[in-house]
């Protein structure tokens, strides 16, 4: 059966979409992997016909995806909250929650931490990580940000920063087949961490 992971943060803008398509590529090197989105409107659903290398897969409900022939399999979603995000987690293995630094962000980080806790209730094998996204060369901001967001006690994973790579190279391979050396090495960190805690 294949692994379900789910990106999900109520606000947009903080990255689930590029984070979706660069671990799914990123993942791809290590296990069979797809990617879907529950928007069909959703920006990873619009890249379906134009990138290469990444099976986008149209979605049709979790227990279609369970048995689809891939290991793991990233699942996008919208920037609101769904009303079954919680039947979402509850068929995922891993929520992974991306969010910028910034005071709105993590306040907003909340609604969706508290289903995360929700569904964890019911299903405590279920995994989750925080990953902090487009953190800016300012690391007093972000330590600030750890501490707010430590309240949640869930894992926070390795730390991707703002880097324009993020903006120009997508359509085949993700980052990784860029130049940014050091944006290839946190993607492979973040890569790492999932992996171990999945
Ligand atoms: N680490 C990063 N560095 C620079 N730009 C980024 C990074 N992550 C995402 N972006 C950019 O931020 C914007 C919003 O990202 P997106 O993935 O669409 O967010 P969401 O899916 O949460 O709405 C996009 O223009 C994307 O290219
Ligand atoms: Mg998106």
């Amino acid at each position: 059966m294949a692994k379900l992971i789910a990106i999900a943060h109520q606000k947009g803008g903080v990255g689930k979409s590029t984070l979706a398509l660069n671990l799914a590529y990123r993942f791809s090197k290590e296990v069979k992997t797809a990617l879907t989105d529950t928007d069909p409107q959703g920006s990873t659903m619009q890249l379906r016909d134009i990138v290469e290398g990444i099976d986008i897969l149209e979605y049709e409900g979790t227990s279609s995806l369970k048995t689809k022939p891939y290991d793991v399999i990233f699942i996008d979603t919208p920037p609101y909250l769904i009303e079954n995000m919680i039947p979402l987690f509850l068929a995922s293995d891993f929520v992974l929650i991306p969010t910028k630094a910034g005071v709105t962000d993590i306040m907003a980080i909340r609604a969706t931490i508290e289903l995360v806790k929700e569904a964890q209730k019911k299903k405590p094998e279920l995994k989750a990580g925080i990953v902090l996204n487009m953190v800016k060369p300012r690391a007093n901001i972000t330590s600030e940000a750890k501490k707010e967001l430590e309240v949640f006690d869930l894992p926070i994973l390795a730390e991707i920063r703002d880097r324009v790579v993020f903006n120009n190279t997508f359509l085949s391979g993700g980052i990784s087949t860029g130049s940014d050396q050091q944006a290839i090495q946190e993607l492979e960190q973040l890569t790492k961490e999932i992996l171990n805690l999945l």
